[in-house]
């Protein structure tokens, strides 16, 4: 890897800008390996952020500017413990989000199974990343980033060279989350997560970001020392990162 290629970031004037900008690299990036005879392997992220690109690539599809049937996907993590039924799981939410909505060929889409047994755990992690290299490799991983710097489910402290593995949710992502769950039904404890390198790994990675909340910590992901204590700091190896920011997650109001 390139240690100087440090992340590009384009601001835009909001995050419905930004998030439609990322859908049409997206659609740019499918048509280009259609137009070549290849698939296209994404790596999708959950939580707030993403909402809107989703949102943008359901209008594309609906509008008939993309089709995802070429397409196979690879979801960042999943609660342990949820059940794909659970309103809250992952699966439910990526359904919902995108995958309801659009032609994807339900054989190419993974996201970590919850309900694995703890036995069987560290077989099927293993699993889940050989998926992945059999698929191509990821294309393009889409991320988010946690107030505390995580990606994926990778915490503070997750190892450079971390895989697909089970990950402990630390109170500050188990607080941040808290307002997606009701009283009765807490945020799980663990996740399974794709790690650290795993995500390096992805040919090209866009990460999302907005409002002022995230601005110091995209300073320090960008421009700060490369630490495990910010797992987005690792993106500065990395040789093809963009970060869509808005003006707020930029620091520019
Ligand atoms: P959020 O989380 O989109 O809910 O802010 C981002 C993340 O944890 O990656």
């Amino acid at each position: 890897m390139n240690k100087t290629a440090t992340p590009t970031t384009q601001v835009f004037p909001d995050s419905a800008a930004a998030s439609q900008a990322l859908a049409m690299e997206v659609v740019a990036l499918i048509k280009s390996r259609e137009a070549q005879g290849l698939p296209t392997v994404l790596g999708l992220a959950t939580g707030g952020t993403p909402i809107q690109f989703y949102e943008a690539l359901r209008k594309l599809h609906s509008a008939g500017e993309i089709s995802f049937r070429t397409v196979t996907t690879f979801n960042l993590d999943e609660y342990l413990g949820l059940d794909r039924a659970d309103p809250h799981s992952y699966w439910q939410f990526m359904h919902e989000q995108l995958f309801d909505h659009v032609d994807i060929l339900p054989d190419n889409i993974h996201v970590p199974d919850g309900t694995i047994a703890d036995s069987e755990l560290e077989a099927y992690c293993r699993s889940y990343e050989s998926s992945i290299v059999e698929a191509g490799g990821i294309d393009l991983q889409i991320l988010g980033i946690g107030t505390n710097g995580h990606i994926g489910f990778n915490e503070p402290g997750a190892a450079r060279d971390s895989r697909t593995r089970v990950v402990d949710l630390c109170e500050k992502t188990r607080n941040d989350n808290a307002v997606h769950f009701t009283e009765e039904q807490q945020v799980p404890t663990r996740a399974i997560s794709m790690g650290c390198a795993t995500i390096l790994d992805a040919k090209r990675i866009a990460l999302m970001a907005w409002g002022e909340r995230k601005a110091a910590t995209v300073q320090s992901a960008l421009h700060g020392p490369i630490t495990p204590e910010l797992p987005a700091s690792f993106l500065q190896e990395h040789p093809d990162t963009t970060y869509y920011l808005d003006k707020g997650s930029a620091g520019g109001s």
